[in-house]
């Protein structure tokens, strides 16, 4: 039986951005995010009394310990489930550019979560392996799940985990302009800590998010991909907004983050319901109808290359491959 699991990247239309709690990872607002079809993360897990700790080999490379620490967050919670006390080897392929702001840790611990629980022989729910997933990394919690998916927020460990809300099977795709697929130099974990702990602008983003999200739902219900874009792009210009406000101040955004957001408007003004939102990296994602994708990639060939377009469109939950690379 194979134990390799896959879990794919999702792309927060309304962001995750700023911790109630940081050693459990309780977020401060809900998120609401859309799994992609493009982007995802293999990983096996092997239980071992021969280890004399545990191991994370990413893309064949043994990570060093900074690496190893979400990993570790999950394996420990899996082995005090089970009742194991070996250590692990981690093996986990990222098909997707790690730490550069295109949800890495997303798809990378959602893997790990679904593996490790395979490993030790749980038959964990959704909800339990969101949560597991969120111990690891805030965003993975909803990488369980294909489609559009919700976190909501909760106020301990047992509350906090995400649900389905739309299977997204209706006419919406994103296209991804990478700007940079370089590590960044501020983590996400780091820049919301330092947001929420200093940017003046913070409660601002908080006291807009209600809003925000009923009417994201309510657009996603309607299947108005015009409303869906309209109000993610709104979303994540406030969350970078905060940013600014932040002691020392930072941004994501690079020159050519805002030539993508220029094509974008340019798209718009030629017709095509077309917005964008980014996370913690300068790269660009367009949230724009399934079936104008190639239409819209080809406009933008006349500012970006082949390899810096990719188009995405919904993708799967998490589930379990006959090998890693297989369809
Ligand atoms: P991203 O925008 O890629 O999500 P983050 O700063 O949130 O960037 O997280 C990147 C970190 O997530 C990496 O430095 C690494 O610690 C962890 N990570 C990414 N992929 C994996 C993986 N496949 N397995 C384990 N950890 C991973
Ligand atoms: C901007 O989930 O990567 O992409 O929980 O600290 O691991 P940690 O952070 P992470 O944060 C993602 C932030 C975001 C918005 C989002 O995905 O909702
Ligand atoms: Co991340």
């Amino acid at each position: 039986m194979s134990n390799w699991v896959r879990a794919h990247t999702n792309i927060a239309l309304i962001k995750y951005w700023g911790k109630a709690d940081e050693d459990l990872i309780l977020p401060m607002n809900n998120s609401l995010s859309l799994t992609l079809d493009a982007f995802y993360t293999e990983t096996s897990v092997t239980f071992d009394d021969a280890l004399r700790s545990d191991e994370l080999y990413l893309d064949d490379r043994m990570q060093d310990l900074a690496a190893l620490k979400k990993v570790k967050t999950v394996l420990d919670l899996v082995r005090e489930k089970a009742g194991i006390t070996s250590k692990a080897k981690v093996m986990s392929y990222n098909h997707v550019p790690t730490a550069a702001g295109l949800a890495s840790s997303a798809s990378g611990l959602a893997a790990l979560a679904g593996a490790a629980s395979l490993a030790a022989g749980l038959e964990l729910s959704s909800e339990e392996l969101s949560k597991l997933a969120r111990r690891g990394s805030g965003s993975a919690s909803r990488s369980i799940y294909g489609g559009f998916a919700e976190w909501q927020k909760g106020t301990s460990h047992e509350t906090s985990f995400a649900v389905p809300v739309d299977d997204a099977d209706w006419d919406i795709g994103m296209l991804f302009i990478v700007v940079s697929d370089n590590k960044k130099d501020v983590s996400s974990r780091e820049g919301m800590s330092r947001t929420v702990q200093t940017s003046p602008f913070y409660q601002g983003w908080l006291d807009s998010l209600d809003d925000d999200l009923s009417a994201m739902k309510l657009a996603i219900k309607e299947q108005d991909i015009h409303e869906v874009g309209v109000i993610a792009e709104r979303n994540a210009l406030k969350m970078h907004a905060t940013t600014l406000g932040a002691d020392p101040p930072f941004t994501y955004w690079s020159p050519d983050s805002m030539k993508a957001m220029e094509a974008v408007r340019a798209l718009r003004d030629k017709g095509y319901s077309v917005h964008f939102t980014m996370d913690a990296g300068p790269n660009v994602k367009l949230i724009c109808r399934q079936t104008q994708l190639e239409e819209i990639r080809t406009h933008l060939l006349n500012d970006f290359s082949e390899s810096q377009l990719i188009s995405a469109r919904p993708g799967p939950g998490l589930h379990v491959v006959s090998r890693p690379g297989s369809q």
